[in-house]
């Protein structure tokens, strides 16, 4: 147990400061402070006001984490932080702080990818990622497609979203129909008492040209848009608009989009092993297909529990673990970040 590498991981992409600490595959410490509400009622995350908070956050976050898991700094193995894709601001921070970290304490540090970060997170909850496992990226930044060799250095796009994310379609209709941000959650709470076929809203890029030139790629901007005019259509008349309806039939077009593409590229790489994670993974809706038309194709399906799905810092801690134990090299403690990091580029 004592010989597993014991990692502190550092993550501030967006607007939660995570700081998770590993040993080996497992999780001892998952604190995440959050700047959410400070963008609510912006609509949106503020770039500027995420990176202030990161600051602000930053030392009793970690001075939190290191408290409750019973861990001194001194007996860390090695530091990880996210060093790209995200804010750029935000990424500074985390990475600013990293390195301080592993400059006073003589560390050796990782500067990882976020989006295999979510991937790498399921081991710390599932055990070891299998080889290869499919991964389908959802949250407010991203909606990836990806095929995970090794988590550690091998892991290939297949497609993405050529518009909006899953979970920024999510926020954006959410605003429509008048719910509250970050949508999604909402979305999915009215979706409940709604009919999920009571309006057949769009599917991008899953007929002729377009799914043969996007086979793994999505497209939320055109959905988005025609929940939007459905919506103007009914109140422009002066009808009540049926809230939970729409969020319903809006939210199927989303997974069943999700799921298909996912599974056909399952079956198309011939991977028996489907990881779902991003913060869209917590839709009740998009578990339950998913997990529908697993079965069907005698797919396994992983999905980090919900707290392990949105942006924390266990994800960059597992992937931190895993590099260590795998004996990849540390980064170079003048490692950059890169607010638009390549996927395919696992470490900085
Ligand atoms: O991974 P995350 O915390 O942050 C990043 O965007 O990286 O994901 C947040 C996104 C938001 O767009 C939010 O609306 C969406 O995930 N989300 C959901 C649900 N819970 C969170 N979308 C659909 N259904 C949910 N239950
Ligand atoms: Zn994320």
């Amino acid at each position: 147990m004592s010989d597993e590498p014991l990692v502190l991981g550092i993550e501030t992409s967006c607007d939660e400061t995570g700081v998770g600490i590993v040993r080996g595959q497992t999780l001892l410490v998952d604190t995440v402070a959050s700047s959410v509400e400070e963008h609510a009622r912006f609509g949106g995350v503020v770039p500027e006001v995420a990176s202030r908070a990161h600051l602000e956050a930053m030392v009793p976050t970690i001075e939190r984490a290191c408290r409750e898991a019973g861990v001194q700094l001194r007996d860390l193995d090695a530091i990880s932080v996210t060093s790209g894709p995200g804010l750029a601001g935000a990424l500074l921070v985390g990475v600013a702080s990293a390195k301080a970290l592993a400059l006073a304490l003589g560390k050796p540090i990782y500067g990882v990818n976020h989006l295999a970060s979510h991937v790498a997170v399921d081991i710390v909850e599932h055990g070891p990622l299998p080889e290869p496992t499919m991964a389908m990226l959802v949250s407010g930044g991203h909606s990836s497609l990806l095929l995970v060799p090794d988590v550690t250095n091998d892991v290939r796009s297949l497609g993405s979203t050529m518009d909006d994310a899953a979970g920024e379609a999510f926020d954006k209709v959410a605003r429509v129909l008048g719910l509250p941000f970050p949508g999604g959650p909402h979305v999915d709470r009215a979706a409940r008492e709604g009919n999920r076929i009571a309006i057949d809203f769009p599917r991008g890029l899953t007929t002729g040209r377009d799914m043969e030139r996007h086979r793994f790629d999505f497209s939320f901007s055109g959905l988005k848009t025609a929940v939007a005019r459905w919506v103007e259509t009914r109140q422009r008349a002066g009808e009540t608009v049926p809230v939970a309806d729409v969020a319903a039939s809006f939210q199927e077009a989303v997974v069943d989009v999700l799921t298909r593409k996912a599974l056909l590229a399952c079956k198309e790489h011939d991977v028996e092993h489907l990881l779902i994670g991003g913060g869209v993974a917590a839709n009740s809706r998009l578990r339950a297909l998913a997990q529908e038309r697993c079965d069907k194709a005698g797919v396994n399906l992983r999905v980090p529990r919900p707290g392990l799905c949105t942006d924390n810092g266990a994800m960059v801690a597992a992937l931190g673990a895993q590099m260590v134990a795998k004996g990849r090299e540390p980064s170079d403690l003048g490692l950059p970040t890169d607010s638009s990091m390549p996927v395919t580029l696992v470490q900085a």
